[in-house]
């Protein structure tokens, strides 16, 4: 069994360590308890997670003595939104969790997202730690602190900035996803390679398909991963530059997932996977990279089993300009005009404000 490896965020006061590795949440409570006033913590999971590892958690934190109190909300991303989010804020205050305590989220991105805003929010901030349970969450969602819900007007658009105080990444548990949201999880991994770490992508042509069942090369591929977004993270925590690579595939991508109503039919690691190869062919028809490098994203998305392609979507898809207006809502809109992640080379991502809109819509075109 390969041993943890940490990754520190080194923001200040903010400062916390990443922590990849087998069997995290067993051992769970030895790292947590540093952080607690008193032995006390809530945990918010979802009811497709509780039952595969919240178990080991609330065991691991009672043999420490420490008493923890739990809530399962539905699986999905229809839980990130006000309804839910109240519920989980009252919830939380109904089990009296103070200012010094510490909320724990056990789930995905999606419990990762909504209950760090809640803690965001809950008596003007609490602390929390993140135990993701997802490749996706590993990887991105729960390191840098972006959290919230989505609006009706599109995703993650109501939220804040609120770093965890820890976060353990426990890859063990990614044996329990369906094989389909495990490799969901890889788009984040590959957009990695893709938007700054050309020899990291090419280690992944070679090792990616390995993860499913080789814990050394899949702790490799979470930590470098993690280590890639910290450094990011920690020279542009609000993203006023640089963190808008990570975006890389996102314009795309959110805009497919809102086509297709946030549904089975997409998940939001398949509409980056799909966003990452849209945005290098942009690339290449704008003359900002050559037609090699879009080829090389397409085809190892598909030797993975990714959709790369708007026709691996399954059903109909709205026209061109219904998807460009949906691009529109996206939050990395400035001044109206549409903000893409492109470029230069296989790990040369920069952002465009200026995309040339025929282009936009040969790719779209060709893409179907
Ligand atoms: N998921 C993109 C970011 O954290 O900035």
């Amino acid at each position: 069994m390969p041993q943890p490896v940490t990754v520190h965020v080194p923001l200040g006061d903010r400062a916390y360590d990443v922590v990849i590795g087998e069997g995290l949440i067993a051992d769970a409570a030895a790292r947590i308890a540093p952080l607690l006033r008193r032995p006390r913590v809530a945990i918010v999971t979802d009811e497709t997670v509780a039952p595969l590892h919240l178990g080991r958690l609330t065991a691991a934190l009672d043999a420490a003595g420490i008493d923890s109190v739990s809530l399962a909300l539905p699986a999905g991303e229809g839980t990130k939104s006000w309804p839910h989010l109240t519920h989980c804020v009252d919830w939380l205050l109904e089990q009296k969790v103070e200012r010094r305590d510490v909320v724990i989220a056990l789930g995905g991105g999606v419990i990762g997202d909504l209950v760090g805003f809640a803690a965001s929010i809950l008596r003007r901030g609490v602390r929390f730690v993140q135990i993701p349970t997802t490749l996706l969450a590993q990887v991105d969602s729960s390191v840098g602190g972006k959290t919230g819900i989505n609006s009706t007007h599109g995703k993650n658009l109501i939220g804040a900035f609120h770093q965890p105080s820890l976060v353990l990444a426990d890859i063990g548990v990614l044996d329990t996803l369906r094989p389909r949201d495990f490799l969901a999880g890889y788009g984040e991994v590959a957009k990695y390679g893709l938007l700054g770490d050309a020899d990291f992508f090419e280690w992944l042509e070679i090792n990616a398909p390995l993860l499913q069942d080789d814990l050394t090369a899949r702790q490799h591929a979470i930590a470098h991963s993690v280590a890639m977004k910290a450094g990011i993270v920690t020279r542009d925590e609000t993203e006023q530059g640089e963190r808008a690579l990570l975006n890389l595939g996102h314009t795309f991508g959110h805009a497919l997932e809102k086509a297709t109503g946030y549904s089975d039919r997409l998940l939001h690691g398949e509409g980056v996977a799909i966003g990452c190869a849209l945005a290098f062919d942009l690339s290449a028809r704008m003359g900002l990279c050559s037609q090699e490098a879009p080829s090389r994203v397409l085809e190892h998305l598909h030797r993975m089993g990714m959709p790369a392609r708007l026709s691996d979507i399954p059903g109909d898809l709205p026209g061109d300009d219904e998807l460009i207006a949906l691009m529109g809502q996206d939050k990395k809109v400035v001044d109206g005009q549409l903000r893409f992640v492109l470029a230069r080379d296989i790990g040369e991502a920069f952002v465009c404000d200026d995309a040339v809109p025929d282009l936009l819509r040969a790719v779209l075109a060709d893409a179907r």
